[in-house]
Protein backbone atom coordinates (compact mmCIF):
# COMPACT_ATOMS: atom_id res chain seq x y z
CA UNK A 1 0.00 0.00 0.00
CA UNK A 2 1.37 3.92 -1.01
CA UNK A 3 3.50 4.71 2.31
CA UNK A 4 0.79 8.61 2.03
CA UNK A 5 -2.33 6.45 2.17
CA UNK A 6 -0.44 3.97 5.33
CA UNK A 7 0.14 7.25 7.11
CA UNK A 8 -3.23 9.09 6.73
CA UNK A 9 -4.80 5.78 7.86
CA UNK A 10 -2.45 5.64 10.92
CA UNK A 11 -2.80 9.10 11.88
CA UNK A 12 -6.41 9.22 11.43
CA UNK A 13 -6.94 5.69 13.48
CA UNK A 14 -5.22 7.55 16.31
CA UNK A 15 -7.44 11.01 16.29
CA UNK A 16 -10.38 9.48 16.46
CA UNK A 17 -9.54 6.06 17.97
CA UNK A 18 -11.42 4.34 15.15
CA UNK A 19 -11.51 0.38 14.87
CA UNK A 20 -11.57 -0.37 11.00
CA UNK A 21 -13.80 -3.69 10.33
CA UNK A 22 -13.79 -5.20 6.30
CA UNK A 23 -15.40 -7.96 5.81
CA UNK A 24 -14.00 -11.09 3.34
CA UNK A 25 -15.35 -9.69 0.35
CA UNK A 26 -13.54 -6.38 0.55
CA UNK A 27 -10.95 -5.09 -2.03
CA UNK A 28 -7.52 -6.01 -1.39
CA UNK A 29 -6.71 -2.70 -0.12
CA UNK A 30 -9.68 -2.39 2.12
CA UNK A 31 -8.14 -6.02 3.82
CA UNK A 32 -5.14 -4.76 4.10
CA UNK A 33 -6.67 -1.33 5.90
CA UNK A 34 -8.20 -3.12 8.48
CA UNK A 35 -7.54 -3.96 11.92
CA UNK A 36 -9.25 -6.90 10.95
CA UNK A 37 -10.86 -9.21 8.27
CA UNK A 38 -13.75 -11.91 9.14
CA UNK A 39 -17.11 -13.02 8.06
CA UNK A 40 -20.47 -11.54 9.49
CA UNK A 41 -20.12 -13.50 12.78
CA UNK A 42 -16.23 -12.81 13.62
CA UNK A 43 -16.99 -8.90 12.97
CA UNK A 44 -19.53 -8.52 14.90
CA UNK A 45 -18.08 -10.42 17.86
CA UNK A 46 -14.83 -8.00 17.50
CA UNK A 47 -17.29 -4.75 17.14
CA UNK A 48 -18.15 -5.61 20.96
CA UNK A 49 -14.58 -6.17 21.75
CA UNK A 50 -13.19 -3.17 21.09
CA UNK A 51 -12.45 -0.08 23.00
CA UNK A 52 -12.67 2.25 20.03
CA UNK A 53 -14.80 5.05 20.03
CA UNK A 54 -15.84 4.87 16.26
CA UNK A 55 -16.15 1.58 14.25
CA UNK A 56 -15.52 2.23 10.28
CA UNK A 57 -17.12 -0.80 9.09
CA UNK A 58 -16.23 -1.89 5.69
CA UNK A 59 -19.16 -4.32 4.08
CA UNK A 60 -22.92 -3.86 3.46
CA UNK A 61 -25.08 -2.07 5.45
CA UNK A 62 -27.10 -4.76 7.46
CA UNK A 63 -22.98 -5.64 8.75
CA UNK A 64 -22.95 -2.09 9.99
CA UNK A 65 -26.42 -1.87 11.80
CA UNK A 66 -25.63 -4.63 13.46
CA UNK A 67 -22.29 -3.54 14.71
CA UNK A 68 -24.63 -0.10 15.80
CA UNK A 69 -27.98 -2.01 17.13
CA UNK A 70 -24.79 -4.31 19.48
CA UNK A 71 -22.59 -0.67 20.02
CA UNK A 72 -24.95 2.05 20.31
CA UNK A 73 -22.95 4.48 22.39
CA UNK A 74 -20.26 4.25 19.57
CA UNK A 75 -20.34 5.70 16.73
CA UNK A 76 -20.35 3.32 13.17
CA UNK A 77 -19.71 4.42 9.70
CA UNK A 78 -20.16 2.87 6.48
CA UNK A 79 -18.07 4.12 3.92
CA UNK A 80 -20.60 4.61 1.37
CA UNK A 81 -24.72 4.50 2.40
CA UNK A 82 -25.67 2.70 -0.99
CA UNK A 83 -23.78 -0.69 0.16
CA UNK A 84 -27.02 -2.51 0.80
CA UNK A 85 -27.08 -6.36 0.61
CA UNK A 86 -29.80 -7.12 -1.86
CA UNK A 87 -31.21 -10.35 -0.43
CA UNK A 88 -31.57 -8.36 2.73
CA UNK A 89 -34.34 -5.89 1.17
CA UNK A 90 -36.17 -9.22 -0.50
CA UNK A 91 -38.10 -9.26 2.77
CA UNK A 92 -39.83 -6.27 4.61
CA UNK A 93 -41.70 -6.31 7.98
CA UNK A 94 -44.83 -6.07 6.29
CA UNK A 95 -43.98 -9.71 4.18
CA UNK A 96 -42.84 -10.81 7.93
CA UNK A 97 -45.64 -10.11 10.08
CA UNK A 98 -48.41 -11.91 7.15
CA UNK A 99 -45.94 -14.98 7.63
CA UNK A 100 -46.21 -15.25 11.01
CA UNK A 101 -49.82 -14.42 11.00
CA UNK A 102 -49.98 -17.63 8.87
CA UNK A 103 -47.34 -19.11 11.23
CA UNK A 104 -48.41 -18.00 14.77
CA UNK A 105 -46.23 -21.24 16.60
CA UNK A 106 -43.67 -20.74 14.38
CA UNK A 107 -40.49 -19.21 15.91
CA UNK A 108 -38.52 -16.39 13.67
CA UNK A 109 -35.09 -17.16 12.90
CA UNK A 110 -33.59 -14.07 10.90
CA UNK A 111 -30.25 -14.28 9.00
CA UNK A 112 -28.13 -11.67 10.37
CA UNK A 113 -28.26 -10.31 6.16
CA UNK A 114 -31.83 -8.85 7.05
CA UNK A 115 -32.71 -5.27 7.54
CA UNK A 116 -33.06 -3.85 11.24
CA UNK A 117 -36.70 -3.59 11.50
CA UNK A 118 -37.21 -7.29 10.15
CA UNK A 119 -34.85 -8.00 13.13
CA UNK A 120 -36.62 -6.16 15.59
CA UNK A 121 -39.59 -8.58 14.37
CA UNK A 122 -37.01 -11.98 14.99
CA UNK A 123 -36.96 -14.35 18.23
CA UNK A 124 -33.25 -15.19 17.08
CA UNK A 125 -30.49 -14.43 14.72
CA UNK A 126 -28.24 -16.28 12.80
CA UNK A 127 -25.18 -16.21 10.60
CA UNK A 128 -23.90 -18.75 7.83
CA UNK A 129 -21.60 -19.72 10.24
CA UNK A 130 -24.08 -20.80 13.53
CA UNK A 131 -27.19 -20.95 11.26
CA UNK A 132 -27.84 -24.79 11.73
CA UNK A 133 -26.41 -24.13 16.14
CA UNK A 134 -28.93 -21.71 16.27
CA UNK A 135 -31.74 -23.75 14.49
CA UNK A 136 -31.17 -26.74 17.23
CA UNK A 137 -31.33 -23.95 19.90
CA UNK A 138 -34.73 -23.28 19.10
CA UNK A 139 -37.74 -24.96 21.29
CA UNK A 140 -40.67 -24.51 18.68
CA UNK A 141 -40.97 -27.28 15.99
CA UNK A 142 -42.03 -24.67 13.57
CA UNK A 143 -39.18 -21.88 12.55
CA UNK A 144 -39.77 -19.36 9.61
CA UNK A 145 -36.24 -18.85 7.96
CA UNK A 146 -35.91 -15.59 6.55
CA UNK A 147 -34.47 -14.05 4.04
CA UNK A 148 -32.49 -17.06 1.76
CA UNK A 149 -34.24 -20.03 0.79
CA UNK A 150 -30.65 -21.38 -0.41
CA UNK A 151 -29.41 -21.33 3.64
CA UNK A 152 -32.49 -22.17 4.80
CA UNK A 153 -32.35 -25.38 2.56
CA UNK A 154 -29.34 -25.88 4.09
CA UNK A 155 -30.02 -26.04 7.48
CA UNK A 156 -33.06 -27.61 6.93
CA UNK A 157 -31.20 -30.70 6.15
CA UNK A 158 -28.98 -30.66 8.58
CA UNK A 159 -31.65 -30.11 11.30
CA UNK A 160 -34.61 -32.74 10.15
CA UNK A 161 -36.23 -32.33 13.81
CA UNK A 162 -37.35 -28.97 12.98
CA UNK A 163 -39.72 -28.08 10.18
CA UNK A 164 -38.26 -24.58 8.54
CA UNK A 165 -41.01 -22.40 6.68
CA UNK A 166 -38.21 -20.54 3.79
CA UNK A 167 -38.43 -17.45 2.28
CA UNK A 168 -37.45 -17.39 -1.55
CA UNK A 169 -35.47 -15.00 -0.97
CA UNK A 170 -31.75 -15.54 -2.39
CA UNK A 171 -28.14 -13.79 -3.01
CA UNK A 172 -27.64 -13.02 -7.01
CA UNK A 173 -23.99 -13.37 -5.93
CA UNK A 174 -24.61 -17.00 -5.19
CA UNK A 175 -27.40 -18.44 -6.90
CA UNK A 176 -25.62 -17.14 -10.61
CA UNK A 177 -23.01 -19.87 -9.51
CA UNK A 178 -23.78 -22.76 -11.50
CA UNK A 179 -23.38 -26.69 -11.07
CA UNK A 180 -21.37 -26.67 -14.27
CA UNK A 181 -18.93 -23.68 -13.05
CA UNK A 182 -17.71 -26.09 -10.23
CA UNK A 183 -17.49 -29.14 -12.53
CA UNK A 184 -15.72 -27.35 -15.23
CA UNK A 185 -13.15 -26.08 -12.43
CA UNK A 186 -13.17 -29.62 -10.78
CA UNK A 187 -12.25 -31.26 -14.27
CA UNK A 188 -9.40 -28.94 -14.60
CA UNK A 189 -8.26 -29.22 -11.32
CA UNK A 190 -8.95 -32.55 -10.08
CA UNK A 191 -7.21 -32.71 -7.31
CA UNK A 192 -8.59 -29.44 -5.48
CA UNK A 193 -10.88 -29.89 -2.87
CA UNK A 194 -14.58 -27.47 -3.44
CA UNK A 195 -15.84 -25.13 -0.61
CA UNK A 196 -18.85 -23.51 -1.07
CA UNK A 197 -20.83 -20.98 0.56
CA UNK A 198 -24.30 -22.37 1.97
CA UNK A 199 -26.03 -18.95 -0.02
CA UNK A 200 -25.12 -21.36 -2.79
CA UNK A 201 -28.17 -23.41 -4.56
CA UNK A 202 -28.55 -26.98 -3.01
CA UNK A 203 -27.48 -28.57 -6.49
CA UNK A 204 -24.11 -26.47 -6.08
CA UNK A 205 -23.28 -27.50 -1.75
CA UNK A 206 -24.40 -30.98 -3.58
CA UNK A 207 -20.93 -31.21 -5.59
CA UNK A 208 -19.13 -29.61 -2.80
CA UNK A 209 -16.68 -31.26 -0.15
CA UNK A 210 -18.02 -28.68 2.62
CA UNK A 211 -20.36 -25.86 2.85
CA UNK A 212 -19.01 -23.14 5.33
CA UNK A 213 -19.48 -19.85 6.06
CA UNK A 214 -16.55 -17.62 4.38
CA UNK A 215 -14.66 -17.04 7.79
CA UNK A 216 -15.22 -21.50 7.95
CA UNK A 217 -13.04 -21.92 4.80
CA UNK A 218 -10.52 -19.88 5.58
CA UNK A 219 -9.81 -21.61 8.89
CA UNK A 220 -10.04 -25.03 6.86
CA UNK A 221 -8.01 -23.94 4.18
CA UNK A 222 -5.60 -23.47 6.64
CA UNK A 223 -5.77 -27.38 8.39
CA UNK A 224 -6.17 -29.58 5.22
CA UNK A 225 -4.41 -31.55 3.72
CA UNK A 226 -5.20 -30.67 0.44
CA UNK A 227 -3.28 -27.84 -1.66
CA UNK A 228 -5.80 -26.58 -3.84
CA UNK A 229 -9.18 -25.38 -3.95
CA UNK A 230 -12.54 -24.34 -5.67
CA UNK A 231 -13.64 -21.47 -3.72
CA UNK A 232 -17.75 -21.27 -4.50
CA UNK A 233 -18.31 -18.05 -2.95
CA UNK A 234 -17.76 -14.33 -3.63
CA UNK A 235 -14.20 -14.02 -5.29
CA UNK A 236 -12.88 -11.43 -3.10
CA UNK A 237 -12.40 -14.05 0.12
CA UNK A 238 -9.61 -15.45 -2.55
CA UNK A 239 -7.16 -12.71 -1.92
CA UNK A 240 -7.09 -13.48 1.79
CA UNK A 241 -7.02 -17.06 1.33
CA UNK A 242 -3.95 -16.90 -1.11
CA UNK A 243 -2.08 -14.06 1.60
CA UNK A 244 -2.82 -16.34 4.74
CA UNK A 245 -1.43 -19.57 2.66
CA UNK A 246 1.15 -18.54 0.08
CA UNK A 247 1.80 -22.50 -0.92
CA UNK A 248 -1.38 -23.65 -1.92
CA UNK A 249 -3.66 -22.41 -4.85
CA UNK A 250 -7.28 -21.20 -4.50
CA UNK A 251 -9.69 -21.44 -8.18
CA UNK A 252 -11.79 -18.60 -8.05
CA UNK A 253 -14.81 -17.86 -9.69
CA UNK A 254 -14.60 -14.55 -11.48
CA UNK A 255 -18.44 -14.34 -11.83
CA UNK A 256 -18.93 -14.40 -8.11
CA UNK A 257 -19.02 -10.87 -7.68
CA UNK A 258 -20.63 -8.79 -5.23
CA UNK A 259 -20.89 -5.15 -6.97
CA UNK A 260 -21.90 -3.61 -3.45
CA UNK A 261 -19.46 -4.75 -1.72
CA UNK A 262 -16.92 -3.61 -3.94
CA UNK A 263 -18.76 0.00 -3.50
CA UNK A 264 -15.70 0.72 -0.71
CA UNK A 265 -13.04 2.02 -2.00
CA UNK A 266 -9.75 3.68 -0.36
CA UNK A 267 -10.93 6.98 -0.96
CA UNK A 268 -13.93 6.47 1.07
CA UNK A 269 -12.62 4.51 3.52
CA UNK A 270 -10.24 7.68 4.33
CA UNK A 271 -12.76 10.36 3.85
CA UNK A 272 -14.99 8.56 6.20
CA UNK A 273 -11.97 8.56 8.68
CA UNK A 274 -11.52 11.68 8.40
CA UNK A 275 -15.13 12.92 8.15
CA UNK A 276 -16.60 10.29 10.85
CA UNK A 277 -19.31 10.13 8.11
CA UNK A 278 -21.80 9.00 7.11
CA UNK A 279 -22.75 7.51 10.44
CA UNK A 280 -25.09 4.71 10.76
CA UNK A 281 -28.31 5.80 12.47
CA UNK A 282 -31.11 3.09 13.48
CA UNK A 283 -34.16 4.49 15.66
CA UNK A 284 -34.25 3.90 18.97
CA UNK A 285 -37.67 1.67 19.15
CA UNK A 286 -35.58 -0.54 16.26
CA UNK A 287 -32.45 -0.44 17.85
CA UNK A 288 -34.00 -2.19 21.28
CA UNK A 289 -36.26 -4.85 19.54
CA UNK A 290 -33.61 -5.50 16.88
CA UNK A 291 -30.94 -5.72 20.00
CA UNK A 292 -32.69 -9.14 21.28
CA UNK A 293 -32.50 -11.73 18.71
CA UNK A 294 -28.77 -10.55 17.58
CA UNK A 295 -27.58 -10.38 21.48
CA UNK A 296 -29.63 -14.08 22.09
CA UNK A 297 -27.52 -15.36 19.18
CA UNK A 298 -24.11 -13.84 20.88
CA UNK A 299 -24.84 -15.21 24.24
CA UNK A 300 -26.00 -18.93 22.70
CA UNK A 301 -22.47 -18.74 20.50
CA UNK A 302 -20.38 -17.91 23.97
CA UNK A 303 -22.30 -21.36 25.68
CA UNK A 304 -21.10 -23.30 23.10
CA UNK A 305 -17.56 -24.79 23.07
P1 LIG B 1 -20.33 -14.76 5.80
O1 LIG B 1 -20.92 -14.39 7.11
O2 LIG B 1 -20.13 -16.23 5.62
O3 LIG B 1 -19.06 -14.00 5.54
O4 LIG B 1 -21.36 -14.37 4.65
C1 LIG B 1 -21.83 -13.07 4.48
C2 LIG B 1 -22.41 -12.87 3.18
O5 LIG B 1 -22.95 -11.82 2.89
C3 LIG B 1 -22.34 -13.96 2.23
O6 LIG B 1 -22.77 -13.52 1.00
FE1 LIG C 1 -25.62 -9.79 0.10
FE2 LIG C 1 -24.85 -11.67 -1.58
FE3 LIG C 1 -23.44 -9.44 -1.41
FE4 LIG C 1 -23.43 -11.25 0.58
S1 LIG C 1 -22.65 -11.52 -1.49
S2 LIG C 1 -23.64 -9.03 0.80
S3 LIG C 1 -25.56 -11.97 0.52
S4 LIG C 1 -25.56 -9.64 -2.11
Amino acid sequence: MDITIQTRLATLKKKHNILILAHNYQRPEIQDAADFVGDSLDLAIKATKSNADVIVFCGVSFMAEAAKILNPDKTVVLPDPTATCPMANMVSPTDLRTLKNKHPKAAVLAYINTNAEVKALADLCCTSANGVEMARSIKEQEIIFIPDKNLGHYIQQQVPEKTLILWPGYCHTHQDILPEDITKLKAAHPKAEVLVHPECRPEVIALADHAFSTNGMVSHAKTSQATEFIIGTEQGLCYRLQKENPGKCFYELSKAYCPNMKKITIEKLLNSMETLEPEVHVPDPIMHKAKIPLQRMMDLGRKTP
